[in-house]
């Protein structure tokens, strides 16, 4: 069957419409000529399983990736930028009903400052897409930029020396089974964080790695496909570090940190912009991204997030920027007196806010709320319940992952009059 792929669909696939039927296929471009030979159902809807791009659309821009097309990671390198950002404006649209602009990435290339490299019998790279078993092979990963070759090529090098096992999925042995490479892309600094079975890693490691910042060596001993694990041992700096315009954030193996530095930057400026009085709370603080931003700008801000090892890189966080903010271990659903906040800063899981939070801020009123969410459809389902008693003032997508469909907005919500 063939056909001409009309436009694309907020996952990043090419729609195509033959007879009454309608099928979504990956990594096309619109006006491409596909013909596709096998397809399933997911979700109710069709996806080309097996398909030809028999003649590719004058609108395709070629990737810059090697790896464009069998990596998992990215999706749309083939769609030109300005494309991508209107599709994700679209996206948000829908859910957020009213037009939204979407800020590029600074920089489409190089944005990464964090890849989780898979080290297994298959390869060493990102798994192949479609699988959990299978890696792609890679030299380097132009979305996070060349470090990235510099530390596969040291990896390489200390497996040829020492032939320690690698990791093969299917029958869980072998020894080497992650390295997670981070950056930060406005201090240069560099962390290495080597990912094992149990097992003895032998002392020549870190040596490899002697330009990084910072070498860590961490234990999975689960057999959880997972980039993480206790850490074992650690040669340099705790961490590293990486700033924001001026404020300087700590990142550790096992801290989340926003992963376009960036597009960080365009973020944290637009929550600053749209929190308004003194007193702010940033629910679901994290490292405190936002809060110490906001501390720094000022603003008396208190922080409450549920993993305690964030919290206390919060604390640092504030510490290292000399700024006074108040975090603290708690949940979403048991927040008290949001009526003495003048905004309220939040930027839940995917998963959106919890049902009693809602009726939480419906009842005690916070004048602002300034809602961050890298999930347009629960952000969407959450809007619907709080323009009960707020009305958008105002919102603006940031994206803070070119190449993928996704896209992370910021809404600022007024109560009321
Ligand atoms: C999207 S991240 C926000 C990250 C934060 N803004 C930062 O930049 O570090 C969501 C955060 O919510 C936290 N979280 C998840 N469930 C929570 C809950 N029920 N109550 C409070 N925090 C929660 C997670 O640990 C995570 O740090």
């Amino acid at each position: 069957m063939r056909g001409i792929v009309e436009k694309l669909d907020f996952e990043g696939m090419g729609v195509v419409r033959i007879g009454k039927k309608e099928f979504h296929v990956p990594f096309t471009a619109p006006g491409d000529e596909v013909e596709i030979k096998k397809w399933r159902r997911k979700k109710r809807r069709l996806i080309a399983t097996d398909f030809e791009v028999v003649k590719e659309s004058p609108e395709r821009v070629p990737p810059e990736c090697p790896y464009f097309g069998k990596c998992g990671g990215c999706a749309l390198q083939h769609i030109p930028y300005s494309e991508q950002l209107r599709v994700k404006g679209e996206k948000l649209a829908k859910h957020i009903g009213m037009d939204v602009e979407v800020l590029p990435s600074p920089r489409p290339y190089g944005h990464r400052n964090r890849i989780d490299v898979v080290v297994s019998t298959g390869g060493i790279g990102f798994r192949r897409k479609g699988t959990w078993w299978d890696a792609v092979d890679i030299e380097w990963c132009p979305v996070f930029g060349e470090a990235s070759k510099r530390v596969l090529r040291s990896l390489r090098e200390f497996i040829e020396d020492f032939k320690p096992s690698l990791y093969n999925i299917r029958e869980n042995s072998g020894f080497l089974r992650y390295i997670v490479i981070r950056e930060g892309k406005f201090t240069g600094e560099l962390m290495v964080n080597l990912v094992t079975s149990e097992g003895e890693l032998l002392e020549e490691f870190p040596n490899y790695f002697d330009y990084a910042t910072s070498v860590y060596w961490s234990v999975n001993r689960t057999k959880s496909d997972v980039s993480y694990g206790e850490i074992e041992r650690f040669w340099g700096s705790e961490f590293i570090r990486e700033r924001l315009n001026d404020v300087v954030y700590l990142i550790h193996p096992n801290s989340f940190f926003q992963t376009n530095s960036y597009g960080a930057v365009e973020l944290v400026k637009k929550v600053g912009e749209f929190v308004e009085g003194e007193k702010v709370l940033d629910l679901y603080s994290g490292v405190g991204t936002f809060a110490v931003y906001l501390a720094k700008r000022g603003f008396s801000v208190e922080g409450i997030e549920i993993n305690p090892f964030a919290v206390d890189m919060a604390r640092r966080n504030a510490e290292l920027n000399g700024v006074e903010a108040a975090f603290h271990v708690g949940e979403d659903r048991d927040v008290e007196n949001l009526g003495v906040y003048d905004t309220l800063v939040l930027d839940p899981p995917r998963a959106g806010l919890h049902p009693k939070l809602i009726k939480k801020i419906l009842k005690e009123q916070p004048e602002t709320v300034v809602y961050v969410s890298c999930n347009p459809a629960t952000l969407g389902e959450n809007l619907k319940k709080l323009l009960e008693k707020y009305e958008v003032e105002t919102a603006v997508g940031v994206d803070m992952f070119p190449h993928t469909p996704h896209v992370e907005a910021v809404v600022k919500l007024k109560l009321k009059v």
